[in-house]
């Protein structure tokens, strides 16, 4: 039950502000922390938190915060050895979070610019491949051929979702996205939700749940009540628990239904990874239904 999540590694500076300032506004802020982050690291942590065996591929610097987000994800039991060091400093994301959880994110990616392109063996026993858009379109390019060359299943999370994820539609097999990002998806190609591409979209609709299409079918997932103290990350706590859930062999709604739960708990502590639940705390809450 391999998952294999190519992407990008952040150091997350994190400032608290009673609300997200606007364009050219200040705003007094109260707290300056950081952590780490970076969606496909995001993603991976999920995944492996969730009992899935995770081999990430990305690309940090050789500095400081290269050595620390590569211990992260030691540290999660993630397979690092195609994680480049490169000469670039390491990503940086500068994320302000309000007092109702919500946050802005500007990325700085640095390094994620040079993320690597699959390797021979790479996908070796790989269930699913997860992919978002912080690293050059080039690189998820090639993550999705060889993927679709292998027949291992692509899911893209099209965070964000520019003129790039619009290119990778056509190798995606199962798209996650937020009601924002499926709006300018929809945009972009002329095309409903239904006609975009992939077999499976899976749209996050933060505390009303989610909703799955899946070949002309819609399912409503409703979301699951949390006291919201960060919801940064709860995107990607979303794409990692399912791909763990799909890769371990679970039907579609139910592994959706999971990942609801778990992208809601994340939701209860600072951090994009700090509320991750592990599989034991999903398995409660999941209970608790
Ligand atoms: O999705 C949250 C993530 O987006 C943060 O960890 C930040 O690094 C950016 O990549």
């Amino acid at each position: 039950m391999t998952v294999v999540v190519a992407g990008s590694l952040n150091l997350d500076l994190v400032g608290r502000a009673p609300r997200i300032p606007g364009p050219g506004e200040t705003v007094m802020g109260q707290t300056l922390a950081r952590f780490h982050g970076g969606k496909g690291g995001n993603q991976a942590v999920a995944a492996a938190r969730l009992g899935a065996a995770v081999r990430f591929f990305g690309a940090v610097g050789r500095d400081a915060a290269g050595d620390e987000l590569l211990a992260g994800l030691a540290a999660e039991h993630i397979d690092v050895a195609g994680v480049a060091r490169v000469d670039t400093a390491s990503g940086c994301a500068l994320i302000t979070v309000s007092e109702a959880g919500e946050n802005a994110i500007t990325v700085l990616p640095g390094a994620n610019r040079e993320a690597p392109l699959p390797t021979e063996g790479a996908l070796r026993g790989a269930r699913c491949v997860v992919l978002q858009m912080e690293v050059p379109p080039a690189a998820n390019q090639a993550w999705a051929a060889a993927a679709r060359a292998a027949g291992v299943p692509v899911m893209l999370n099209a965070a964000p979702a520019g003129a790039d994820a619009v290119a990778l539609l056509p190798w995606t097999d199962l798209l996650l996205v937020n009601e924002g990002e499926l709006a300018q998806l929809c945009a972009q190609t002329g095309h409903a939700e239904a006609a975009l591409g992939p077999a499976t979209v899976v749209t996050t609709l933060g505390e009303r749940g989610c909703r799955v299409w899946h070949r002309g079918r819609e399912v409503a997932v409703p979301g699951r009540p949390v006291d919201v103290v960060d919801t940064t990350g709860a995107g990607d706590t979303f794409a990692g628990a399912l791909a763990a859930a799909l890769a371990a062999g679970k039907a579609l709604i139910p592994a959706v239904t999971e990942a609801n739960v778990a992208a809601a708990l994340s939701c209860r502590r600072p951090g994009a990874r700090g509320g991750m639940p592990s599989r034991a705390e999903l398995d409660a809450a999941l209970a608790e239904a």
